[in-house]
């Protein structure tokens, strides 16, 4: 159980976490586009919005999509109605200049959907774990444009003794750093 000194923080920020067990009960189309609809408000340098998210939820796509993920995250992301992949656009469309704040933007892109996938009884569990180069032969995505940044797999919370042991010993959601460790008043050395 996580537990927070403030409160008013929203109990949404201590109550996402990232399961290994999922339901393979399909995700609802609505909810899926609620999903990406809540990444698409996220905010980014100029507006590029340079997220791009490729998804998988057809039987044939699942097994393409799977096969990119690391063996370690197949074993419990297998069973994920969704499976979605991460890219973000490498330069500003603008003036095709680097974008070095691309992957920043598409990070807190992928926090707004995971945090509505809470919103929306759903878990997202992210996986740096994974292939690049299988991602972009699976999605038919420009790796010279775009960074392969993450997997997703998305669904409702699954039964965790349908886990191998190591993992059930983990499901359970983790614990932070102090804030006198992340957050500091005018200089680090206060
Ligand atoms: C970019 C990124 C990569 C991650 N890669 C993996 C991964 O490959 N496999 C895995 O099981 N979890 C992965 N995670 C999940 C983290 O371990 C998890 O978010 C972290 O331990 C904090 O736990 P919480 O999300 O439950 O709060 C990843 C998370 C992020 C954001």
């Amino acid at each position: 159980m996580r537990t927070t000194d403030h409160n008013k923080l929203d109990r949404l920020f201590i109550e996402r976490w990232s399961p290994r067990a999922f339901s393979s009960e399909p995700v609802a189309a609505e909810d899926i586009q609620t999903l990406f609809e809540a990444a698409r408000w996220s905010p980014s340098c100029f507006n590029e919005q340079p997220w791009r998210f490729v998804y998988a939820q057809q039987q044939d796509d699942l097994e393409r999509f799977r096969s990119v993920l690391a063996e370690g995250n197949q074993v419990w992301a297998n069973n994920a109605p969704l499976l979605v992949l991460v890219f973000s656009k490498n330069s500003f469309t603008s003036n095709d200049k680097p974008n070095r704040w691309g992957d920043f933007d598409t990070g807190a892109a992928w926090m707004a959907l995971a945090l509505q996938a809470h919103k929306l009884d759903l878990y997202a569990h992210g996986m740096g774990g994974f292939d690049a180069d299988k991602a972009f032969a699976v999605t038919g995505m420009d790796s010279s444009e775009y960074n392969a940044i993450c997997a997703v797999a998305i669904g409702k919370l699954g039964d965790a003794n349908s886990l191998p042991e190591a993992l059930r010993e983990r499901e359970t959601p983790s614990g932070r750093k102090a804030m006198s460790e992340i957050a500091f008043e005018g200089s680090v050395k206060n």
